[in-house]
Formats: structure tokens, sequence, C-alpha cells
């Protein structure tokens, strides 16, 4: 029996082609022409002026943090159901993470939460220097009250549209919120390079520092000149022409990730107990994981015995994210609230959901799951 994972990577046929050209061009470094042509492409789809393409998204969050002056002992708010990457940037750059809780009807960041904490944090005189917004499993956060109670405080808002790319937020693609926002090309997000990323934002001046950063902070002398400390963060040639490629193909793997979303949704929404994350009225999601949370007791079986029998039908589930603040790495920080995503995690599955994942492979996870052996079936 073939494995069925939760996220692969699906190749969209051109990708060779764009390969052969990089190779062929010679370009093979971390600049050329197709890095310059997947930012460009990538500008355009979400009507942002200035891009950098990265070698992973969480180069991305580092960045935007260094690009905004967020240094040690700063604040950074940010969602706490989240992937640990966007709390280690933070780390990255010795700021303090202060965790916030998830809102039900998206499962992200609770804009009210957010707003509330903030009007204390700016009656205490000690506001963060930046909040990250993530738009988790394909859907935006609740942007619009987000931005508007950071732009109130004038604090910087980071999207961190790692897992959303494709998804819309009141008819506005994700990842073109933030002041600086960031995408995940890793190897299980709806377009891959295997691994990379990008930051976007409005701001010449701080892409262009981004871009600066990113290449060692070499500054424009004959010899090796630096006046700041830099990383080696820009995406290689090779994988922004495999970028192109998927990217071409974004809409047709948003359609697909959504008609396994609808087939989970009839094949299994009579199961007692289980309900599939919403969809927020404000957007669309791209599904990018079709994810749910079992009521225990009411289905008869918890998360862990329908992971358990998936596995043993050699389908790839996982349990939703962790909260940061339930993380070992981040004990000790504050959290604004916290039940909304403990409880997600308690009960939450995620459910293969690749692009590539055929109907009579989806139709075998619908089997599994309602064959997971329970006490009242
Ligand atoms: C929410 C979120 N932020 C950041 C990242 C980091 O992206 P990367 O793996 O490209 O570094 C990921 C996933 O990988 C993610 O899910």
């Amino acid at each position: 029996m073939s494995r069925i994972y939760l996220s692969a990577p699906e190749l969209a046929g051109n990708e060779l082609d764009l390969l052969r050209d990089a190779v062929a061009s010679n370009w093979i470094a971390p600049l050329g022409p197709h890095v310059d042509a997947f930012e460009a492409e990538m500008c355009a789809r979400l009507d942002v002026p200035h891009a950098v393409a990265l070698s992973s998204g969480t180069a991305g969050l580092h960045l935007a943090l260094e690009v905004l002056g967020v240094g040690a002992g700063d604040e950074v708010w940010l969602s706490t159901l989240t992937f640990a990457a966007t709390a280690n940037a933070v780390r990255y750059v010795g700021a303090v993470p202060v965790f916030i809780d998830s809102e039900r009807v998206s499962w992200n960041l609770d804009p009210a939460l957010l707003a509330q904490g903030l009007d204390e944090a700016a009656r205490a005189g000690r506001l963060p220097k930046a909040v990250i917004a993530v738009d988790l499993y394909g859907q935006c956060a609740d942007l619009d009250p987000i931005a508007q109670a950071c732009r109130h405080h004038e604090v910087a808002l980071i999207e961190d549209a790692a897992e959303a790319l494709g998804a819309t937020y009141r008819g506005r693609p994700a990842g073109s919120f933030g002041d600086l926002s960031i995408l995940s090309f890793n190897g299980n997000k709806i377009i891959t390079t295997s691994g990379g990323g990008m930051l976007l934002g409005r701001r010449k001046d701080w892409i262009d520092r981004a871009r600066y950063l990113a290449t060692q902070a070499r500054e424009p002398a004959r010899h090796y000149e630096h006046t700041v400390v830099g990383y080696n963060y820009r995406l290689s040639n090779l994988l922004a022409a495999v970028g192109r490629a998927q990217l071409a193909d974004l809409e047709r793997r948003v359609e697909a990730r959504r008609a396994t979303n609808a087939f989970y949704r009839s094949a299994l929404g009579d199961l007692p107990g289980w309900s599939f994350m919403p969809e927020a009225p404000y957007g669309r999601s791209t599904f990018w994981l079709t994810c749910a949370t079992l009521d225990a007791r009411a289905f008869g079986a918890d998360r862990d015995a329908v992971l358990d029998h998936l596995a043993t039908d050699e389908i790839e589930g996982r349990p939703v994210w962790k909260p940061m603040h339930l993380q070992p790495a981040f004990a000790g920080y504050r959290t604004i609230g916290g039940a909304v995503a403990e409880q997600l995690f308690r009960d939450g599955v995620c459910l293969p959901s690749g692009s590539s994942l055929t109907p009579v492979q989806r139709e075998r996870v619908a089997a599994a799951v309602r064959a997971t052996p329970r006490s009242r079936s």
C-alpha cells in the first residue's frame, strides 16, 4: 500500500525547462535572472511593489525583524498557535515574545485580545516593537482590525503568510497586508522550491536593506567591506526557476486543496463531535491543510487514536500546532489568553491535503478516519 503524505510536493510540469534554462545560462548562484523574475512575478500577483527571494521563510522573518530595528529586550507580540519558526525569529534578534491566543472563527490571532492588550501596553508605556500575525493553515487572520490596532499604536505589523499563499482577505491576497510580509516555499507548502522564502513590502528602502543583509551585508566596494554583520540568506537562481514554474500553477493548486477540503467535509461531516476548521466569512482559504477538531467524548476516540489509526493504514496525519506558550523552548514568556489554542491543539488533527492527492487516496483517508476504533460507535 502506498503511503499518503500530509502535503507532498507536486511538480507543475515545466520545472525542468526553466531549470535547463538556468543551467544553460550558467547562473548557478544565489542571484540571477530567475531570482529577479520570481520576485517580479510574486510582486505582480500579490500587488506588493517590492520583494526579496530568500533561502527560507524563517530567514524572511529574521530579516523583517532586523529591518524594523527590533533588538535585545524589545517585545514582539505574535500568535501562539503557529509553527516554531515564527517565535524562533523573535529570539534570533534577542527580542522577547509575547504570545496571543487564537479566535475561534479563524483559529488565528484574536484581534480583540490584541487591541485590548495594545491599549493596556500603551497606558503602561511599554508597547511592543512589532506584531507578527500568522495566516494559519491557508487562512488569513482578521487583518483589518489587526492592522488598525497596530496603526493606532504605531506598532509595525509583520504578516507571516508562510502557509497562506493563494488565500485572500476581503479580496486582497495573503502576503500583502503587513508592513512586511513573508512567504515560505518549503517542501510541504502550496508551491515549493524545496526550501525557500520571500520577504515583501511596500517600502523600497526596507526591502533593499533586507537584500543587503541577506547578501552578507557586503558594501559596494571593490574589496570585501562590511560595516554590519550580515547573513547568507539569498535564494539560488536554480530554485527560483523551480519557484516560477510552481507559481504559474498556483490557482489550480488552491482549487485542488479546496476540493479536498469539500470532500472531507461531506465524507466526515456527519461524524459526532467532529468539526472542521471554519472558513471565516471575510476571506477565501486555500485550505493548505484540512484541519478539524474532535470532541473525544462525542466521537468516542481522541485525536491520538485517530492519528494512530491513520498510521496503521500508512496515512500521515498530524496534530494541530502545539501552541508556543506550551513549548519548553518558550517557557516563562507572557501569554495573553491561551485556552483556545490549547483546546485546538488537544483536539485538532490535520489530514492529508496535498494538491496531488487523488480521489482514491482521499477516499482511503476518509475510510480510515471512519474506521478509527471508538468506544461508542
Ligand atoms: C507559520 C510559519 N511560519 C514560518 C515558517 C517557516 O518557513 P520556512 O520553513 O520556509 O523557513 C513556516 C513553515 O515552514 C510556517 O508554517
